[in-house]
Formats: C-alpha cells, sequence, structure tokens
C-alpha cells in the first residue's frame, strides 16, 4: 500500500489503547486479537496507523495479553496497564516506552479496525495547519448516549464531558469526542502526569488532559470527520461481524478498482493478504485465503477454498476445490471438483480433474491424474513424496503409496496401489486380476 503524504515533518508516534478486558467479546481469545480477514483487530489499527506515517507504535495491553499481543505486534512495542484505571492511565502507561521521543503522539483505540490512513493523514493535516497542541476527532451522532460531548468554547477551543459526568444541557450536544486524538508530546506529559480520578466513574479521564493543556496557555481543538462509520468500534462479536463485513467489502472493492474480475461480491471472502492480478476471476462461494495469488487469467472457484495457493496465468481451481497451503498451479494447470491439494507443484498444462487427493507431490506438465487418485503421503510418522514427470496418464482409482516416483510418459492402471517406482514410458499395474465365475447367477438359483 501507498504511504499517504505527511503534512508535516514533526516526529509521529502513536499510542494504541487496547487495555480493555474485552469481556464482551466473551472469547478466552483477548479482543483485540480477534481476527479478520487473516489480520487481527489490532493489526488493522497499526496497518492504518504505519500507513499515516508512524515511526514508533506503543500498544497499551492488560496483563494477560501482553504475551500474545507482543508475539503479533510486529515492530511495535507493547506495555503493560496494569490495572484499568482509565483511558489517561493507559497513555500515561505507554510514556515509558516513549522516553526521548519529541514531536507528535496520535493516540487510537486497538478495537477500532476500519481507521484509514487516509482519515489519520487528515486529522494529522488539521491538527498541523490550526497549530493546536492538541486535536481531538469528533463526529456528530443522532444517538450521543454514552459518547464524551465535545463543547465548543470561545476562539474555537474545546472541553470533553464524559456522559456520566454532563449537565443535561450538555447532554444535548450531539458532537461527540470519536476517542482520537493527535497531541504534541511536551504538552501531553505534563497534563498526564496531573490527572485525578475526581469523577462519576472514578478513573483517569484522557479528555482531562484538555483542560490541564488549555491551562498552560496552549489550545486543543477538534476535528470533525465526516465519515463516522470508521470510527466503528468493536466490543462484541456482533460488532466484530460488523465490522468484518465492512472490511471484507473495503478488501474486494481495492481488487475490483485494480481489474480482478470478483464476480459476486456478496459470496466472496479474501485475505487481505491476498494478491489478485488484473483480469483473475474469483467465482461465487470462494474463499481466498493467507497468502494466495492469483495471476492474470487465472480461475478461481466457484466454491472453493484456498489458502497460501498460487495460481499462474490461465491456472483454474473449482469447482468445488480444496487448495491447502503450498499448492502450486503452474500455467494452465486445473484442479477440479472434490480435489484437494497440499504442498504440491502442478505443473503446466497438467490436471487434476476429480475426486483426488494430492498432497506433498510434485507432478510434471501435461500430466493427467485420472478421477479419484490419492496420494498416501503419511505412513503415521512422516510425510513423503509423490513425483509424478511429465505427460503421465493416471488411471482411475490409482492409490500413489509415496515416497513413489512415476517416469516421464508413464501410465498406471485404473485401480492401481502404486508402493514402488514406474519408469518412464512403462505401464504400472498392481491390482489383482479379474476373476470370472460362468453361470454363477443361476448356479445360486438353483441351489
Ligand atoms: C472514551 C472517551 C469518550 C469517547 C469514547 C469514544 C474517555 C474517558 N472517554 O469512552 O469521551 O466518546 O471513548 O469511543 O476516554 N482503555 C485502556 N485502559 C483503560 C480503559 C480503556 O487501554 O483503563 C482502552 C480500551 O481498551 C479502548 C479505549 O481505551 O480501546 C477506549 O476505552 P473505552 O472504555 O471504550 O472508552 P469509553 O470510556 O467508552
Ligand atoms: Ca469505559
Amino acid at each position: 500500500m501507498e504511504h499517504a503524504p505527511r503534512s508535516t515533518d514533526r516526529p509521529l508516534a502513536c499510542v494504541v489503547m487496547a487495555g480493555g478486558k474485552g469481556t464482551r467479546m466473551r472469547s478466552t481469545l483477548p479482543k483485540v486479537l480477534h481476527p479478520i480477514w487473516g489480520r487481527s483487530l489490532l493489526g488493522w489499527v497499526i496497518a492504518a496507523v504505519h500507513e499515516a506515517g508512524a515511526d514508533r507504535i506503543v500498544v497499551v495491553v492488560p496483563p494477560d495479553a501482553a504475551d500474545a499481543v507482543a508475539a503479533v505486534a510486529g515492530d511495535a512495542t507493547t506495555v503493560v496497564q496494569p490495572d484499568q484505571l482509565g483511558t489517561g492511565d493507559a497513555v500515561r502507561c505507554a510514556l515509558p516506552a516513549l522516553e526521548g521521543f519529541d514531536g507528535d503522539v496520535l493516540i487510537v483505540s486497538g478495537d477500532t479496525p476500519l481507521l484509514t490512513a487516509e482519515l489519520l493523514s487528515d486529522l494529522l493535516a488539521a491538527h498541523a495547519a490550526s497549530g493546536a497542541a492538541g486535536t481531538a476527532a469528533s463526529f456528530r451522532s443522532d444517538d450521543p448516549a454514552q459518547y464524551g460531548r465535545v463543547i465548543r468554547g470561545a476562539d474555537d477551543t474545546i472541553r470533553i464531558v464524559e456522559a456520566k459526568d454532563a449537565t443535561a444541557a450538555e447532554l444535548a450536544v450531539n458532537e461527540v469526542n470519536a476517542g482520537l486524538y493527535v497531541f504534541a508530546i511536551d504538552a501531553l506529559r505534563p497534563a498526564l502526569a496531573g490527572l485525578t480520578s475526581d469523577n462519576a466513574q472514578g478513573e483517569f479521564y484522557l479528555p482531562d488532559v484538555v483542560p490541564a493543556i488549555a491551562a498552560t496557555g496552549r489550545a486543543v481543538r477538534a476535528a470533525e470527520i465526516s465519515d463516522a462509520s470508521l470510527l466503528l468500534g468493536v466490543n462484541t462479536r456482533v460488532e466484530l461481524a460488523e465490522a468484518a463485513q465492512l472490511l471484507r467489502y473495503r478488501i474486494i472493492e481495492a481488487h475490483l478498482l485494480l481489474g480482478a474480475g470478483i464476480v459476486d461480491p456478496t459470496t466472496t471472502y479474501i485475505d487481505v493478504s491476498v494478491e489478485l492480478e488484473p483480469d483473475c476471476v474469483v467465482h461465487p462461494f470462494t474463499i481466498l485465503r493467507g497468502s494466495t495469488r492469483l495471476a492474470s487469467g487465472a480461475e478461481a472457484g466457484p466454491h472453493s477454498v484456498l489458502t497460501d495457493a498460487i495460481l499462474e496465468p490461465g491456472a483454474q481451481a473449482g469447482p468445488f476445490a480444496h487448495l491447502r497451503a503450498g499448492t502450486h498451479l503452474y500455467a494452465g494447470a486445473r484442479v477440479g471438483a472434490f480435489a484437494e491439494t497440499k504442498n504440491a507443484e502442478i505443473g503446466a498444462r497438467s490436471r487434476i480433474p476429480h475426486l483426488s487427493y494430492v498432497g506433498d507431490a510434485t507432478i510434471g506438465e501435461d500430466s493427467n491424474i485420472g478421477a479419484g487418485n490419492i496420494t498416501a503421503n503419511y505412513d503415521g510418522e512422516q510425510k513423503h513424496r509423490t513425483i509424478i514427470g511429465n505427460r503421465v496418464r493416471t488411471g482411475s482409482d490409482t492409490v500413489f503409496v509415496a515416497p513413489v516416483e512415476i517416469g516421464d510418459d508413464a501410465v498406471t492402471g485404473a485401480g492401481s496401489i502404486i508402493t514402488h517406482d514406474v519408469p518412464a514410458g512403462a505401464l504400472g499395474i498392481a491390482r489383482a486380476r479379474q476373476v470370472i465365475k460362468e453361470h454363477y447367477a443361476k448356479r445360486k438359483r438353483d441351489a
């Protein structure tokens, strides 16, 4: 993805608040690690923040999630918030990790996966343009409910009042605090140090840094965001599903605009890491996962699942194909109905048209695997490879007991259990000879 241009040369750090317990997810998995299209909730936030130009990212997590989050946080630093004392406390916990940093700090929540780099860049641009020491993103809401209210004062400065602390007049305000901010760190540090928890919830409120900064004679302003859907926060699995749906279309729309053919976006599921070249085609009811890549002219689906698979130009998988990790279809290769592949190199123009399992295998070019072929790749302890050459024709229901190798132009007889290599050009046949018992039906009847 392209990096959005930064509107200022000031260094940018980011604090991701993810210290909440996420109990409403009713899950043993920490909330911010729930996956959406191959990336965690937190991963989506970090990607947007990175793209917006943050050089240093600090993620604040609860103690029990520290190890799991650190494992996926990449070059972001994780810090533990020992007790959940509020958003102000969360950011305060992040400060030691920003020791020596001088610049702006973007503050986001770890559970808002719809944030875009564009939105963050707009916020940073508004912050830079106004020259304020702090800028809080706000939006208009018809149902402001529990959101903090943004109360605008003289000279475009603001206060933020939590709903639980607000007067009736303040509650009537429909401009609300998005929970997304940028502060000059030299204004933020002393303001955080002076926070108290003297409020309705007994918490250290991050928005209370606003009056503290104002008291030093520096301004904090609000920047109104028009598309509030980008701020959707995930607290329950209902909201997780809602966010996933929106991100699903975002991924698909980006591919469509770059020329990939996606026949039915409503039944197509594509991980964020999948690569689609222009003029590939994804048919309905298809799931593309992980590092799957479809070259131009390749087709996947309908009703297929592809994980970490590569389809070269003109390759086809489907209908009803299951391509597992490490499947590589070279140009014009085909995997058809009810076939499963794994860790398999399938050479140019080779075909596995139906009802087969091909795992830990290498198939050359222009070979045809008959219906119902199985590579018996596992002896109960180890996996072994099946190697099939070029222009091979395998009979229906061939079982390859690996390790085994079939030479170029070789043929196997239908129903064969191939336990030994078949040399190039040879026929391998391994099955009991047919026995004919004449007049069997009559004899049975007369008995
Ligand atoms: C906060 C704002 C509110 C704003 C709303 C927008 C405060 C006091 N209020 O409300 O003005 O309208 O966001 O969604 O900031 N977190 C921690 N540690 C904590 C508490 C929270 O890391 O001790 C994290 C949460 O994991 C979450 C984020 O901070 O990612 C926001 O916390 P949340 O409880 O959702 O904020 P609200 O109190 O609802
Ligand atoms: Ca709260």
